[in-house]
């Protein structure tokens, strides 16, 4: 101790210059977790209780480092959905010596708090691995590391513990380390640091041991005072997601919020994304007046040289390092719902500041996170990691995740509760995206639709089966037809014999059902057609998916209803009394749910109406008058 105060000027300069470290703890109560923190918290301070008041100084004017990035992308989110039901446990504690200020992240380690887990280590940089002496490498540890790398640490510690418990003895160590290095090849981490602890006793967890003279390695504080994490968001190509546009008057237009990796120079030429616009740097504008230069973590507000056209959500990136852009990408994804992720499903897409629209087209394999093996799977559930493809509404500027953990990270919302259900690592674009283009066609919808003398629209039916969907729906056909409309019926059972016959009733399968119809139905609106479709259409997700699909106006959703009761007395199929027996199952009303429509345009009650009036009442909403 008195060694290290003699270093303090010196000390302080590497603590700036190491910046703080974040780090994480893997391994269970059992394992000696809470003794090892116990002890690096209570030993650290008294290191540092001498230095304090340097370092509280050194932290004001350095305290804001790169490293927050990380944790205001996927906490922010996580931390919202903290009210709203999902608790993710995360215990971060801070403490410092006169060589660095640290950020320890706690979280459970079993399989069912993967998501905390996972949380902590996309905001940290370094992961501790405790590991019993006696025990060796448990399925636990396995499971960690493997979450840790997937999570983008690059530095770990095995800290192989209760090194008293095997008599201090040289051969244990080795063999642990040995096997974990092995294990850990794979996974190619940057450092990789087998540290003989006692959490106990304290041997090498903050002073060097001397019951272990055969050991020379640091101590497991050293270590974490040294080890230089590169981890630097600063060293990276600069982007800057934009959080919000700052105009407090006609004269000053900037772009405010914060950096997310590298560094920006007045003077340098950005470019916005996607739009692809270039710009130069006109002025850094920070909460202390304007500055020359501004790198990862700060908050600052750039003015641009142009007056482009800069919107949240957009990034702003290194003119001669732009992010690649794409609307597909192959990605991990840590599911966190309590319902299970449904490929085709649409959810709300979070990546930095920017918000999208993008659904999974399909899961390629989950991972068994305790043998790292891929299995085939339909859904995922709760704490299950797997390998997706995804889509996005619109083309998003990226990184891949293992290059920049800021604009690589990803969370989805469910839309309607607001739920965070996943977090996401972006790792690559899908190159079949980039080869495909959107062929500007020469005759268009107007074009078509003037031809054919009317307004396109897409009228959905939705309602249980034996409500008078397709009853209602044929009628409203003939009408129109009648009227000299060009029209087209979609429905469920006939569609079912063919395009979707290879589709059952699971969620995941009606989910997929609604997606082609309705991507069926827009293209027949673009054709110039009033399309009619009688789904089910059991959820509110996809019928809102389908309306978004098309523009405002084009989609008239029609709540055909009737009481369960009713419509398993009409049972026009016999469907209800072969589900009641149990001979079908997934039936909607009974064993399967059906969410009501809460602002259809129309809503029929066919115990209140007879199926011609109930038609006329459709036919009249698109043709009033
Ligand atoms: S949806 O839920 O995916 O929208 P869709 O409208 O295509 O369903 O098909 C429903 C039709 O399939 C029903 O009218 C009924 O004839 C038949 N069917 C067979 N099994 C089921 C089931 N388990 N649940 C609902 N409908 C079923």
């Amino acid at each position: 101790m008195e060694q290290r105060s003699g270093d303090a000027p010196a000390a302080t300069e590497k603590a700036v210059a190491l910046g703080q470290l974040r780090f994480l703890t893997c391994g269970s109560v059992d394992d000696g977790k809470s003794t090892l923190i116990g002890r690096l918290l209570y030993d650290s301070k008294l290191v540092f209780d001498d230095h304090l008041s340097a370092l509280a100084r050194d932290s004001r004017r350095y305290g804001t480092t790169g490293d927050d990035v990380d944790l205001a992308l996927l906490l922010d989110g996580l931390e919202a959905e903290r009210e709203q039901g999902i608790t993710i446990d995360v215990a971060y504690r801070y403490f410092g010596t006169p060589f660095r200020s640290f950020v320890v992240a706690d979280a459970p380690g079993h399989p069912q708090y993967t998501r905390n887990m996972a949380t902590a280590a996309s905001t940290s940089d370094l992961a501790v691995l405790l590991v019993d002496a006696r025990k060796g490498l448990l399925d636990q540890t396995k499971r960690h590391t493997i979450l840790c790398s997937m999570f983008g640490i690059r530095h770990v510690v095995l800290a192989i513990n209760k090194i008293d418990l095997v008599g201090f003895q040289e051969a244990v160590f080795l063999r642990v380390a040995s096997d974990y290095a092995e294990f850990a090849s794979p996974f190619g981490f940057a450092t990789l640091e087998p540290i003989p602890v006692s959490a106990r006793f304290g041997d090498n967890v903050t002073r060097a041991s001397n019951r272990m003279p055969w050991y020379c390695g640091p101590t497991l504080l050293e270590h974490l005072e040294h080890i230089d994490v590169e981890s630097d968001a600063v060293e990276k190509s600069f982007r800057f997601p934009v959080q919000w546009i700052n105009r407090p008057n006609s004269e000053f237009r900037g772009c405010s919020g914060t950096i997310a990796s590298g560094r920006v120079i007045v003077g340098e030429d950005v470019v916005v994304q996607p739009s692809g616009h270039a710009a130069r740097v006109a002025r850094i504008v920070t909460a202390d007046g304007d500055c020359r230069e501004a790198s990862a973590g700060e908050a600052v507000t750039l003015v641009l040289s142009e007056d482009l056209d800069v919107a949240r959500g957009d990034l702003i990136s290194a003119c001669d390092a732009p992010a690649p852009i794409a609307d597909q990408f192959a990605v991990h994804l840590l599911w966190m719902g309590e319902e299970p992720l449904l490929p085709g499903r649409s959810y709300s897409m979070r990546i930095g500041t920017r918000w999208t629209a993008a659904s999974i087209t399909s899961i390629k394999y989950k991972i068994d996170v305790g043998t790292l093996d891929h299995l085939a799977a339909r859904q995922l559930t709760t704490n299950e990691i797997a390998v997706c493809n995804i889509v996005t509404q619109v083309p998003l500027p990226f990184d891949p995740y293992s290059e920049n953990r800021a604009t690589g990270a990803f969370i989805l919302v469910d839309r309607f509760n607001h739920a965070t259900v996943a977090a996401g690592m972006m790792d690559f674009s899908l190159r079949r995206a980039d080869n495909i283009h959107r062929e500007v066609l020469a005759v268009d919808k107007a074009a078509r639709a003037m031809l054919m003398r009317q307004r396109p629209r897409l009228v959905w039916f939705t309602g249980l089966s034996g409500a008078g969907k397709s009853t209602i729906a044929k009628l409203v056909e003939q009408k129109l037809y009648a009227r000299g409309h060009h029209t087209y019926m979609l429905d469920g059972d006939n569609i079912r014999h063919g395009l979707n016959r290879d589709l059952g009733f699971t969620e995941a399968d009606r989910v997929e059902n609604i997606r082609r119809v309705g991507e069926v139905g827009r293209l027949m609106v673009d054709a110039g057609l009033i399309v009619l479709c009688a789904l089910i259409s059991p959820f509110r997700q996809e019928r809102q998916m389908v309306r978004e699909m098309m523009r405002e106006g084009e989609f008239v959703e029609v709540f055909v209803d009737a009481p369960l009761e009713v419509c398993v007395a009409r049972d026009p199929k016999g469907l209800y009394a072969k589900a009641r027996t149990g001979i079908i199952k997934n039936f909607t009303g009974l064993d399967s749910p059906y969410d009501r429509p809460l602002n259809p345009e129309l809503h029929l009650d066919t115990t209140a109406g007879r199926p011609e009036n109930l038609a006329d009442r459709v036919v009249e909403y698109l043709f009033p008058g």
